[in-house]
């Protein structure tokens, strides 16, 4: 079969300004809660401003000095989207003031300034697995009904600033993600109670959808989705009690689309809630701004996961405690790489909710080898997008309305997980090394020139 995407099928690539900006405490930037997570997400929660320690995170890939460069091999991709984040602390660098950092905004300026230059749509999330890390010392994080009123301040700030110039927006990165990490999530410590998590959520999804309000009233021309890890679990076997389980786990990460998109909580949390001895305080206010709903879906998608009845077959993942495929391979982190399950859950996602779904990241972390010539061939992950763009087209003419792709990590960055450069992703590769030696050049891998062609041909050469 021919393979064409459709006509304005969006392109591109995405990071997190986290792993990629590096100069961490410029220009008034304040701490984040990822600089007080050193050595990633799963690593130990540091406060910075009371130690020496530092992190490669603090230098990234130098894309703060650097971006004009990458934006051009993004161009020179072909990229007609990238989505980048904005650091909330570089705006408000404790988050609860008032007035933003003029140099903070400054800097997404131009960042934003360049991408138009070369037509390249921006796709900004709001927030990307950061957050000011004065909102956890001060007000206890999410957990804190003020920190609506304070993303939402955010939010306009940048809605504002930004009008007429970016018309793709995300709120908040992953959101299903504070159910396992509820210090990057919500700002909670680890050892949190449901409870305590579940509230925290409820804040953060009420400023989600306060955020889309100010979103539709100052910018009516702008679309703004949420972003949901896609875990999705098939049943490990046949046996009834498995295809429960598996339903319960996949209600896991669809009960935040079931808000984001319906305005409300889904009737089958009430038992969840009652069952756990959770009790949620709910304004009639916060009932009423869930009401304002997104206009469509973003989703990443690395793997697949299987859901059973037997706890004991959990395994201890990356990211999340999963239990195993047995029919899948897997990265050499331990990710299932399965092409079926996107076309799976685009399909499942958009029978759900009718709305247009955009993929804004998928992609291999690999270890990379540099050739005495200095060239990388990356068959594995060109291999890896390949298969997976392949399923992407089938569930279009399987009838769902995909607005674009966005690998993530189009340029090799700092992982979230662990704080790794040496896991990398990248079409674009950066000499760093992981004790930060390198000089930071970049260069094109074999990736690079597969993926400019997909993009040219608009799909056909995959
Ligand atoms: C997603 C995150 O969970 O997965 C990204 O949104 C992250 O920030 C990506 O980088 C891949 O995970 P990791 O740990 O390999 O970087």
């Amino acid at each position: 079969m021919t393979i064409q995407f459709p006509q304005k099928f969006l392109w591109g690539g995405a990071v997190a300004a986290n792993q990629v900006e590096g100069s961490y405490l410029k220009d008034g930037k304040g701490l984040s809660t990822s600089d007080c997570t050193p050595n990633g997400i799963f690593g130990d929660i540091i406060d910075r401003s009371q130690t020496d320690i530092t992190s490669i995170k603090d230098t990234a890939i130098d894309f703060y000095n650097r971006y004009p460069e990458d934006i051009a091999l993004f161009a020179e991709m072909g990229f007609s989207c990238l989505r980048i984040s904005l650091a909330w602390s570089r705006i408000f660098p404790n988050g609860d003031e008032n007035q933003p950092n003029e140099k903070g905004l400054e800097f997404y300026d131009k960042l934003i300034a360049e991408m138009a230059k070369y037509n390249i749509e921006p796709m900004i999330t709001l927030s990307h697995y950061e957050m000011p890390y004065q909102l956890v010392k001060q007000y206890g994080g999410w957990g804190n009904r003020k920190l609506i009123d304070f993303f939402t301040n955010y939010a306009k700030t940048v809605f504002n600033r930004y009008k007429g110039k970016v018309k793709y927006w995300l709120t908040f990165n992953e959101i299903n993600m504070s159910l396992h990490e509820p210090f990057t999530g919500v700002g909670l410590a680890r050892d949190s109670s449901k409870e305590q998590i579940y509230q925290a959520i409820h804040h953060q999804l009420v400023a989600s959808a306060r955020a889309v309000k100010l979103c539709h009233q100052i910018m009516p021309e702008a679309k703004i989705g949420n972003m949901l890890l896609g875990a999705v679990a098939y049943p490990l076997t046949s046996k009834p009690e498995d295809v429960w389980a598996t339903h319960l786990e996949n209600h896991g990460w669809l009960y935040f689309g079931d808000v984001q998109v319906r305005g409300y909580y889904p009737s089958y949390m009430t038992r969840y809630f009652k069952e756990n001895n959770i009790t949620l305080t709910i304004t009639e206010q916060d009932r009423e701004d869930l009401k304002e709903t997104i206009d469509f879906i973003s989703f990443s998608y690395y793997m697949s996961c299987c859901g059973t009845a037997d706890s004991s077959l959990r395994q201890k993942g990356n990211i999340l405690d999963m239990v195993p495929n047995p029919h899948l391979k897997a990265s050499e982190w331990g990710w299932q790489i399965d092409p079926t399950g996107i076309r799976y859950l685009l399909n499942l996602l958009y029978e759900r909710y009718q709305k247009p779904l955009f993929i804004v990241e998928n992609g291999l972390g690999a270890k990379d080898k540099v050739e005495t010539d200095g060239s990388i061939n990356d068959d594995y992950r060109i291999d890896y997008i390949n298969d997976h763009l392949v399923q992407v087209h089938e569930a279009i003419e399987d009838g769902v309305e995909v607005l674009g792709y966005t690998s993530w990590g189009p340029i090799d960055l700092i992982s979230a997980s662990k704080a790794e450069i040496s896991k990398r992703y990248g079409f674009i590769h950066v000499d760093l090394n992981e004790d930060g030696s390198g000089t930071l050049n970049r260069t094109r891998k074999k990736s690079f020139y597969w993926y400019q062609s997909v993009i040219k041909s608009n799909g056909n050469t995959l």
